[in-house]
């Protein structure tokens, strides 16, 4: 029997800036994860961070309020400008404290912090290192929390949050190195555990970001907001799926076509180019494919940066470089990357309020796991780790103020939930079911690539919807983990994480079914335009085990009205 005042699950950034914040106000905190916290998915991270520090020579008049109206504008007026304004307004002091603990950012010459153009941004405002900044910001993070005696546990697996009386009382994890199933009981529980990407066949994400993180409060009752606006980043490389970043693009890289055109002359202005958004970008690359203008008719363009030079790739984009290299032998100083769009990110997630706070008390999310919404139908790139730092503090703070020690009656709750645990996992293995459950998942996201992608419609999205209702049922009814066994049983793991995949893809799918429009990263061939006056809403679903219900809720508007998006 574990106790801590506050439990955090996951250990990326916003889980690690959630514990240092409500460390630094005397609470004691506990983080679980269930890899190291350096191999955490935010460390993937590369092309940088948004905060509107002007230092860019060609940006000294960006402020906090132009940055909020990119952002706006960039969700398609999904987001709720609340929300953004705390976001943008906060950014600048979280970059510097990130630079006082040491955070190696790439400097100007003058030693400021250097900042590049990113897509859909009116200023050049994307700090960087290099192309690895979420591994910089990553161990800036960890080291802040090893310097504070943050307690870890690692290689623990999260299954249940533990609810009672529409409140959070701790979480039920898996040990993965001993295989026992353990009771942590906490008075606050803060869900930052990253984004549903593995939902997706072909996905810039790592295998840890299956959607269990969202699947598990959904399961308790908390609302999901969203689900349906998916982002494709517009540079993956070549059935690799592994992320180009749009640092390429900021430092001058060209997206061509199998005639060598620079093709987004013909979709943006030519101010623009490569740097629209990437929602416009990655539909205008698919446009190009679909169109038979795919390199040697296949489907995929080039992402070129040979003409940056030598000096500008190896000093602003090393990982990429050798990303090309070691997976498709290909040399960027020499020779064009061939790329095509892939599921990068989800924009919506556990429905919080701009401190974290969700409908269950004393239970918060914060990060990709979250839909706050600052991003809306279209997140802005650079946009993602800036969220992870302004409401993972948040999150850590609120938690930390609002904290009632209920230590003994919050430990006999999450006892007995963990109790109900050990005989679900115990029932898994008698079940005699003969399905390969990996099997299953895999159809899951051949149906969400093929049918729930860039371009939707409505018969395909009803069948994929069909699909997957149909592939739940014999997941729940006829499938179990492959291999029994205690001590480091990913078998089982992986068991509980596509559960959480594939009821999240029915959100997913559902929603995206339901919205009959195209707003930012959701786009309907047979409903092509944006519909303000019925679709100007949040979808929130909340769980039923025979189908989520959906329901609607309005967007928050300050200051900006929305008109017709153009770039
Ligand atoms: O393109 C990138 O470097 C990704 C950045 C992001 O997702 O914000």
């Amino acid at each position: 029997m574990i106790y801590h005042d506050i439990i955090i699950v996951g250990a990326g950034l916003a889980g690690l800036r959630a514990a240092i914040e409500a460390s630094d106000l005397g609470k004691d905190v506990a983080v679980i994860t269930k890899v190291h916290p350096l191999r955490s998915h935010s460390g993937a991270a590369q092309g940088g961070v948004n905060a509107a520090l002007a230092n860019n020579p060609d940006g000294r008049d960006d402020t906090p309020d132009k940055h909020a109206y990119d952002t706006v504008k960039g969700s398609d007026f999904l987001a709720d400008q609340d929300a953004v304004d705390v976001m943008t307004n906060e950014a600048p002091a979280r970059i510097y404290e990130l630079e006082h603990w040491g955070c190696p950012f790439s400097r100007f010459k003058d030693g400021t912090i250097a900042q590049r153009p990113f897509g859909g941004a009116a200023y050049p405002r994307t700090c960087y290192g290099t192309d690895k900044t979420g591994h910089f910001m990553l161990h800036a993070l960890y080291q802040q929390c090893v310097k504070r005696n943050i307690k870890f546990y690692e290689e623990f697996f999260v299954m249940k949050l533990v609810v009672e009386d529409n409140q959070a009382r701790g979480v039920v994890a898996l040990n993965l190195g001993t295989g026992d199933i353990v009771s942590f009981a906490s008075s606050s529980v803060i869900f930052a555990t990253g984004g549903s990407g593995r939902i997706y066949g072909k996905t810039t994400n790592a295998h840890v970001s299956t959607g269990l993180g969202v699947a598990i409060p959904f399961w308790e009752g908390v609302a999901i907001k969203d689900m349906e606006f998916i982002q494709f980043h517009p540079t993956g490389i070549i059935g690799k799926y592994i992320l180009m970043t749009e640092g390429c693009r900021g430092e001058g890289g060209y997206l061509l076509n199998n005639a060598g055109e620079r093709f987004m002359k013909n979709y943006v202005s030519e101010k623009i180019m490569e740097l629209a958004p990437r929602d416009i970008t990655s539909r205008c690359i698919q446009t190009e494919i679909n169109q038979g203008r795919g390199i040697n008719g296949g489907k995929y363009v080039y992402l070129d940066l040979r003409h940056l030079g030598k000096k500008k790739i190896m000093e602003r984009l090393p990982g990429i470089r050798d990303i090309c290299i070691d997976f498709l032998g290909v040399d960027p100083i020499k020779q064009p990357i061939p790329i095509h769009p892939v599921m990068h990110y989800t924009m919506g997630g556990i429905d919080t309020n701009f401190d974290g706070a969700t409908s269950v008390r004393n239970f918060y999310a914060a990060g990709e796991a979250a839909c706050v919404s600052v991003h809306g139908a279209n997140r802005l790139g650079g946009n993602s780790l800036l969220e992870t730092i302004v409401f993972g503090r948040r999150a850590g703070e609120h938690a930390a103020k609002n904290l009632k020690a209920e230590k003994e009656k919050n430990t006999r709750i999450a006892e007995k939930a963990k109790k109900e645990q050990v005989k679900y996992v115990e029932g898994l293995f008698k079940n005699g079911g003969k399905e390969n459950p990996y099997e299953i998942k895999k159809q899951v996201s051949t149906v969400m690539d093929d049918k729930v992608g860039i371009f939707r419609e409505e018969t395909n999205m009803k069948k994929a919807v069909d699909e997957i209702k149909e592939l739940r049922i014999r997941y729940n009814r006829d499938s179990r983990p492959v291999k029994s066994g205690k001590i480091y049983n990913y078998d089982l793991l992986w068991y509980l994480e596509m559960k959480g995949s594939i009821d999240i893809a029915v959100v997913i799918a559902a929603g995206a079914l339901a919205r009959k429009e195209s707003r930012g990263s959701h786009s309907r061939t047979d409903f092509a335009k944006r519909d303000d006056d019925n679709w100007m809403k949040h979808t929130v679903a909340v769980f039923n085990d025979k189908a989520p219900v959906i329901t609607y809720k309005p967007v928050v508007v300050t200051k900006y009205q929305p008109v017709e998006r153009k770039y």
